[in-house]
């Protein structure tokens, strides 16, 4: 990756805390940006800001509640179908443990809420737009995915992964962000020699953003540090091949155990392709 100006990049979550950051940084840089979000007012109203302070006028707006498995398809067409080249694939948007914590929410089509969001959308997000990202990886040479995983990973317990039996809200971020790292290992490992990349990473330690605000209160990062992390994954030639790493922030490191364990990515893997191709032909 050499040239932002010659970038187009898609943002999950674009409108708020560290993706509302990458997103108006590498606006400055001229990069092309697919800003998403959730709420149509407040993505134009981040849209415009970003224009206002960066004055780049290649930016668009794409809405889709990431918590309906419709809406992430919605998202990919659009996406699809209005670019010629997806250059990365930023996977951001995220829920943290919630205002209640023992509360257990669910998606619209019924799944664990922060398993939904944080991964399982991604997932499927991801998968739905590798024909393009494996276009522009010919095109350009190089494509990549970057999902804003944690250092907050636990295990996931494949005999209640919707967290039906013991719910706790540290617990569903936690497997949710490993989900999301297991992810890109597999995916990584898929692609290999397509020239399409894919990498996550724990940007920093809790940022002041509204999920650590809401969650734990006091912030102890600034954003920018996550930032800065997160850009250079996205543009640095440092890491042109580089693929099927966990980073946090700019080292290799090791995730939780699981990550690396080939049947349980298998696992991961095949659950979620039932999962998403399942909801597909009960979806309107
Ligand atoms: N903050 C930290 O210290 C920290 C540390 C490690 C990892 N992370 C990760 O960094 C990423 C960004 O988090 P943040 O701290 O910037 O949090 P944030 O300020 O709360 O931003 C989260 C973003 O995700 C969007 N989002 C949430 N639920 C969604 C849904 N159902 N559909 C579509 N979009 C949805 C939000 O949309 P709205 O604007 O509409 O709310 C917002 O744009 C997350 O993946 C998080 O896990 C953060």
């Amino acid at each position: 990756m050499h040239n932002p100006e010659q970038l187009t990049i898609l943002i999950t979550g674009a409108t708020d805390g560290l993706g509302q950051r990458v997103a108006t940084d590498l606006a400055g840089k001229g990069a092309t940006l697919l800003l998403h979000g959730r709420d149509p007012d407040k993505g134009r109203r981040v849209l415009a800001k970003i224009r206002e302070v960066t004055g780049n006028h290649r930016l668009y707006y794409f809405n889709a509640d990431l918590a309906s498995l419709a809406e992430v398809d919605r998202l990919a067409a659009a996406v699809g179908n209005s670019q010629t080249r997806l250059d990365v694939v930023v996977n951001n948007a995220g829920l943290g443990a919630g205002p209640d914590t023992q509360r257990r929410e669910t998606s619209a089509d019924g799944f664990e809420l922060r398993f939904a969001v944080n991964y399982l959308a991604h997932f499927l997000l991801t998968r739905r737009l590798l024909p393009l990202l494996r276009l522009t990886a010919v095109q350009a040479c190089e494509a990549r995915v970057v999902n804003v995983a944690s250092a907050a990973q636990r295990a996931i317990d494949f005999d209640d992964v919707m967290l039906e039996k013991h719910y706790d809200g540290m617990r569903a971020y936690s497997q949710s962000k490993l989900a999301l790292v297991m992810f890109a290992f597999d995916l990584a490992e898929e692609l290999a020699g397509t020239g399409v990349t894919v990498n996550a990473l724990h940007p920093a330690s809790l940022m002041d953003t509204k999920m650590v605000r809401e969650w734990f209160g006091a912030p102890r990062t600034s954003v920018e540090e996550g930032a800065n992390h997160v850009e250079r994954l996205v543009v640095s030639d440092e890491f042109d091949g580089v693929t099927g790493t966990y980073f946090v922030q700019d080292q290799p490191s090791r995730a939780v155990e699981q990550a690396y364990d080939e049947k349980a990515r298998q696992r991961l893997r095949e659950l979620s392709l039932r999962w998403t191709e399942k909801k597909k032909q009960e979806r309107p």
